[in-house]
């Protein structure tokens, strides 16, 4: 069903023109219970969404929209493994990889996938034994002292972002690499710091067949072979792939290629076997931690009414901002230097899955979809870009996140941090008015002429939506039930967006443009074809 064509939906678009009228500070003002009804805890979290443009009785239109677009039909059908990316004939069963063995079967084409899911993590768990133990040795007999992980996407922004995340956590003999770049200057960066005898390299590719991982892998087995021979190959590589004929002819031996499916999206395969370099990085207990982290998120996705339930809510919220108030973007503001690689993770998550322009029918969407998603660790965004969130005159709804307790407890630094995080979203909340900074300025003591020039410029409009999503830590379990909250967050989107978020058919034109071009670069096709800017773009390139 086409989202603006629900009675809802014109509801909603009634109320967004009726709340241009409020200002955030009023209704705080007319009502005190403001943050008491507009607040959800969920186990130790808390989901502040006060400060958004809503009233109650918004909130009641939105969750009305959970049901009229049937998020807990669509919730039934993923778990059931139906092809819900139906543009590939695929099932998205992401939510299997964190499921523990005692909560049963998830049927996938008639076949339970649980027992293959469960023996490839103890596959996983048994390969990091080795190489914590130091029992996995090199080609000359010296244990591992570095792990370059080889990826792009999906297959390499989830495990990146956590091993920062989980810095906290880290082995303290094992330094783990990411390598993503086609870009020389990624490779050639991390390799200078190596030795071949101690870094062992996995291949990380759905596919096994992305340009970007196969050129990366090319030249990260030169540069061993040149220094090791053709034999180390097998103690210094390792891959994680669906496709396993093409990790076997890359040289790797299949008994050190970990398997996953394809019923796994790339952006959502941080639990499968692409987590082998977090797995490394942390310990595979708290790989464990993470896994069950986001199962106990997928229960309460499950369970929760929409008037509870953090996917939910949150995608509602972004529904209002992006298609009733007209906001295309949101910004992510983690005041947690470990979440630091979020906003880029959920870059991949969000804009990759629904960023789109037509409806599971095919036909033309006639409503926004994902709002561009940026954002940067708090403190050093307010020292940057927060300026026009406060006074540039675009609505940009803030999202953000902070911890309780701090994962690095220097004394001094996390009051100031959880200060700094409240008192942004109460200034965007609030602003300040001309009346307001002229007393202000008066009282300081300033000229009645130094006042009219400056409080123009001091007062602020306020009225800026935000989310201040508290949680209790920075710990393997928490951050696996916070990517957990993201993705069911897009799923609840896209369902209500009628769109499909597990395709990505957007990413694959440049890629062919890439290949066509690549030719005409070195030389060796023409380029008849090519457009007056790209021909003289690749003739400026070859004649330098
Ligand atoms: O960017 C497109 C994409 O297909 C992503 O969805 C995926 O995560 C990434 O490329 C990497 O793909 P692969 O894991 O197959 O190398």
């Amino acid at each position: 069903m086409k989202p603006d064509t629900h009675a809802t939906w014109q509801a909603l678009a009634r109320a967004a023109e009726a709340s241009e009228r409020l200002h955030l500070r009023e209704m705080f003002a007319a009502d005190v219970q403001r943050f008491a009804s507009l607040s959800v805890s969920w186990n130790d979290w808390l989901l502040d969404y006060s400060k958004q443009r809503v009233t109650t009785a918004t909130m009641a239109l939105l969750h009305g929209l959970w049901h009229t677009a049937d998020v807990p039909g669509w919730i039934a059908r993923m778990r059931a493994g139906e092809a819900i990316n139906h543009s590939e004939g695929r099932a998205a069963l992401h939510i299997a990889l964190r499921r523990p063995a005692f909560a049963g079967p998830i049927l996938h084409a008639g076949h339970d996938v649980m027992p293959a899911v469960l023996a490839e993590l103890d596959k996983m768990q048994r390969f990091v034994a080795q190489i914590h133990g130091r029992h996995w040795r090199g080609a000359t007999g010296e244990p591992i002292s570095d792990i370059v992980n080889i990826g792009i996407g999906g297959s390499d922004l989830g495990p990146r972002m956590a091993t920062q995340a989980l810095a906290a956590f880290r082995h303290p003999e094992l330094t783990v690499h990411y390598v993503a770049n086609l870009d020389g200057a990624d490779l050639a960066t991390v390799l200078a710091g190596l030795q071949p005898r101690t870094t062992l390299f996995i291949i990380a590719s759905k596919t096994f067949t992305t340009q970007e991982t196969m050129q990366n892998a090319a030249s990260a087995r030169h540069w061993l072979v040149q220094a090791l021979g053709e034999a180390a190959v097998a103690r210094h590589f390792v891959a994680v792939s669906t496709n396993l004929a093409e990790v076997a002819r890359f040289g790797i031996d299949p008994a050190n290629a970990f398997a996953f499916w394809d019923w796994v999206g790339g952006r959502y395969s941080l639990w499968s076997a692409i987590g082998l370099p977090l797995a490394l990085a942390v310990g595979f207990d708290n790989f464990r931690q993470l896994l069950a982290g986001a199962h106990a998120m997928d229960e309460h996705f499950f369970s929760a009414p929409p008037e509870e339930n953090l996917p939910g809510l949150l995608a509602l919220l972004e529904i209002w901002n992006t298609n009733f108030l007209g906001a295309d973007n949101r910004a992510l503001l983690p005041y947690s230097q470990s979440l630091g690689l979020l906003p880029r993770y959920l870059q991949q998550l969000e804009m990759e899955s629904n960023g789109k322009q037509v409806d599971r029918q095919g036909l033309p969407l006639h409503c926004a979809t994902a709002p561009i998603l940026w954002g940067e660790a708090g403190t050093n965004g307010q020292h940057a870009f927060y300026q026009l969130i406060h006074q540039g005159g675009r609505l940009v709804p803030c999202e953000f996140i902070v911890c309780r307790q701090p994962d690095f407890a220097l004394s001094g630094h996390h009051e100031k941090l959880l200060a700094n995080c409240f008192a942004q979203s109460e200034a965007l909340m609030r602003g300040r008015t001309l009346a307001e900074t002229t007393a202000e300025l008066v009282a300081s003591g300033m000229t009645a002429a130094q006042v009219a020039l400056l409080a123009p410029y001091r007062s602020f409009p306020g009225n800026q939506p935000s989310t201040t999503l508290l949680l209790p830590r920075l710990d393997p379990f928490t951050l696996g039930a916070l990517v957990a909250l993201y993705e069911h967050k897009v799923f609840v989107e896209s369902v209500i967006w009628n769109i499909n978020p597990f395709d990505q058919w957007g990413v694959e034109y440049g890629k062919q443009l890439a290949s066509r071009l690549l030719p005409v670069i070195v030389g060796t096709a023409q380029g008849e074809q090519l457009d007056s800017s790209t021909a003289g773009l690749v003739a400026a390139c070859r004649s330098g």
